[in-house]
């Protein structure tokens, strides 16, 4: 682990101070580091194939994600970002002074709208952004230092797990953490009980949880979203080869795979294959190894699951975050729920 102070050129000296930029991971792989590619060799040697969705997002991957933020198609972002522009304010008066963290941050672009609500009621501000991708944190964290007099930043480049073990205690009153931009579909049911209990270990009673959810809607809209006319979610779908190329010295040829994404109706969820156009075996030489594709094979990049946000509410209620206040749009695409960790004995355990 390494922390450096970064530098910058005008209004330096304030800018660095209030800057801190803590690397959890290296770009090369180690043993004792979570990303080590034993999850790369297990997708890839299981049958069907599979790839953890984290690795979309190297620092091409972040830009291709911000790209397709903007896309008429995706309706996500937009959404959300509607419905945290009406709410923000609320949010603020609900949660009162708090540290904000937030799980793949990416460009912090819908986190300046709850800034903005904070700074409004003269709250102090203070942000510790987490993402895989450190050269994503870094640009924007410095942006937002220089947009924001008074904000401190303690980035983290890092998994969310590897993150959420690490936080240090808040110097603010509370914290809230935030997971927005519907990130928790790409939990199947297991992995989001893991990902909520770890949730609950970063808490202290009576902090906050910010979650932004996809909601369950007709099958054209939600498949128009993830096959948009311009290729830009198959050029992210197919970058995620690239990003293991260079991570794990590998020579798959994006050329020969292709991108395939549809709505899987029984499990609401979306499916991200990129399917293999011929028979070929590829390497990644840091890892040992070796894979053969038959034409046609696919491998499973992601899942983006649809919510129910009845189910989602009393799921959070029975974990012990209670819901506070629930957001949603117009045509209900897209909820926004403010939790708070209620006191351990208060929970009820469902039989
Ligand atoms: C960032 C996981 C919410 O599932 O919609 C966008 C990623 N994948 N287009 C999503 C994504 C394809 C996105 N999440």
């Amino acid at each position: 682990m390494s922390i450096s102070k970064a530098a910058s050129s005008n209004s330096a000296q304030t800018i660095i101070e209030r800057l801190q930029i803590e690397h959890l991971l290296s770009s090369k792989p180690s043993p004792n580091q979570l990303i080590d590619g034993s999850d790369v060799i297990k997708g890839l040697t299981h049958i069907p194939k599979s790839l953890p969705a984290r690795y979309f997002y190297d620092d091409r991957g972040s830009e291709l994600f911000e790209q397709i933020c903007e896309l008429p198609e995706y309706y996500l972002t937009r959404t959300e970002t509607t419905i945290l522009q009406k709410c923000a304010i609320e949010i603020a008066g609900i949660t009162n002074v708090c540290e904000i963290v937030e799980l793949g941050s990416g460009s912090s672009t819908k986190t300046r709208i709850l800034l903005d609500a904070y700074n409004q009621l003269g709250y102090p501000l203070r942000y510790i952004p987490i993402d895989v991708s450190a050269g994503i944190l870094e640009t924007s964290a410095r942006q937002l230092l220089a947009d924001y007099d008074s904000l401190q930043v303690h980035a983290l480049a890092s998994t969310y797990e590897l993150a959420l073990r690490q936080l240090i205690p808040t110097q603010l009153p509370s914290r809230m953490i935030c997971f927005i931009g519907s990130s928790l579909g790409n939990l199947n049911p297991q992995e989001c009980d893991v990902f909520f209990s770890q949730i609950i270990s970063a808490l202290q009673e009576g902090e906050y949880f910010l979650l932004g959810i996809d909601l369950q809607k007709q099958k054209h809209l939600l498949e128009a979203a993830y096959n948009d006319s311009q290729g830009v979610t198959a050029a992210f779908n197919l970058n995620m080869l690239e990003h293991l190329n260079w991570r794990f010295q590998g020579n798959f040829d994006t050329a020969q795979f292709e991108h395939w994404a549809f709505y899987n109706e029984t499990q609401h969820q979306i499916e991200m294959h990129l399917q293999s156009l011929r028979s070929q075996t590829i390497q990644l030489r840091a890892l040992d190894l070796t894979v053969h594709f038959e034409r046609g094979e696919t491998i499973l990049t992601e899942i983006s699951r649809k919510f129910d946000l009845n189910t989602m509410q009393q799921e959070l209620s029975s974990r012990g975050l209670k819901p506070l206040q629930v957001w949603t749009d117009p045509n209900n695409w897209f909820g926004l729920l403010l939790c708070q960790l209620q006191p351990l004995t208060s929970v009820t355990v469902a039989a």
